[in-house]
């Protein structure tokens, strides 16, 4: 007799597309029954996704065939109606009020400088005008208290919602603000979501022109949750040039174009150094960046050199931006939020 968790566990090993989770996890099945080796699964998609409902029902259609005993299979995938629910949309989706626009700042890889450059772009859409919040969304990692220098509490409103310090002109959350000391975070999926879900819908982020996030790296739990929670307005990809990078970015773009977030464009970190003498040395190669765009029809948005200044500034909480406009690497992010601004106007 075939139970029903042997055919939950089998379809464990179908993963959303486009992300690491699988559609057990997502909670996508909604029924299964089984008889005399046939087995009937109903699976509920939340996107409209035609690609990702074929591409579900014949992964899902296929490791269940392969299940001892099993003769005969189902798989009826539901979904909502294209243009029934926003666009990019994922999930049940809820619009922040007062917020124009949510972008997210991302990359298949860690360490790649997604942080810094949230926090620089944060400040220089300040720069040039427009009113920005920045949630960090890295849950087991938060450095943008840190690289925004923000160490005090948010407090909470009349009406019980949180109220984001503000850091150099800009309204900031963290998991790193309510936390105290160096406690490490052990939350589990759930957790991080409901915590990713109060950060956009428990915050009093008032009136914004741009709400950028910080995603922490990888195509997991707090990815997911945000495309589920609001619907995004764009993303942003860092990346540097080599191609161990690259390859990662890839499924990061993928992961945003399978649930119809636009791709905003491309950033190329850590493009190459100047050494004092006037030298320049390409240490993770250069322009890979710009030619990764162009194979993925998506645009630059400029790149970042290697600077002492960039890190020094972050670690100190003030982003190069701030501290040091007129330098070339405030200039490099600044022209960077010049062509975000310009896109989206
Ligand atoms: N262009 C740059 N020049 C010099 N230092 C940089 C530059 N970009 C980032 N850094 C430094 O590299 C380190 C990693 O950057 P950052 O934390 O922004 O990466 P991340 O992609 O957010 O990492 P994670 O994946 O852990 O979230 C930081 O110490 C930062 O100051
Ligand atoms: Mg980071």
């Amino acid at each position: 007799m075939l139970s029903q968790d042997t055919i939950l566990n089998a379809l464990k090993a179908v993963k959303y597309p486009g992300f690491s989770r699988d559609i057990v996890s997502f909670g996508l099945v909604k029924d299964i029954s089984a008889a005399a080796g046939a087995v009937s699964v109903v699976l509920q998609l939340t996107s409209p996704n035609p690609d990702a409902a074929r591409q579900i029902k014949a992964e899902a259609e296929q490791v269940l065939k392969q299940l001892p005993g099993v003769s005969r299979v189902v798989v009826e995938v539901r979904q909502p109606a294209a243009g029934q629910t926003g666009a990019g949309a994922l999930g049940s989706q809820n619009k922040i009020q007062g917020v124009k626009r949510i972008l997210a700042v991302a990359s298949g890889k860690g360490g790649v400088g997604k942080s810094t450059c949230s926090a620089n772009l944060a400040c220089a859409l300040r720069q040039l005008g427009a009113s920005v919040g920045l949630l960090d969304c890295d849950i087991y990692g938060p450095s943008i208290p840190l690289m925004m220098g923000v160490y005090e509490r948010p407090t909470v409103s009349a009406d019980e919602r949180l109220v984001p310090p503000v850091a150099h002109g800009v309204k900031v959350m963290s998991i790193g603000l309510l936390l105290t000391d160096d406690q490490p975070v052990i939350w589990r999926g759930p957790m991080i979501t409901k915590t990713i879900h109060q950060f956009l819908l428990a915050v009093a982020w008032g009136n914004l022109d741009f709400l950028l996030v910080d995603l922490p790296p990888g195509t997991g739990d707090a990815q997911l949750s945000l495309c589920q929670t609001v619907p995004l307005d764009g993303g942003v990809i860092v990346t540097t040039p080599q191609e161990a990078s690259l390859g990662v970015v890839r499924k990061g773009i993928a992961m945003f174009r399978k649930v119809n977030v636009p791709i905003l464009g491309l950033v190329e970190n850590m493009s190459y150094f100047t050494t004092p003498t006037g030298q320049r040395v390409e240490i993770f190669g250069h322009g890979g960046g710009r030619e990764e765009a162009a194979r993925q029809n998506a645009p630059f948005l400029g790149e970042v050199p290697i600077f002492t200044e960039i890190r020094e500034a972050g670690d100190r909480g003030v982003p190069v931006v701030v501290s040091a406009p007129n330098h070339p690497a405030g200039r490099a992010f600044i022209q960077i939020a010049e062509a975000l601004k310009r896109k989206l106007g």
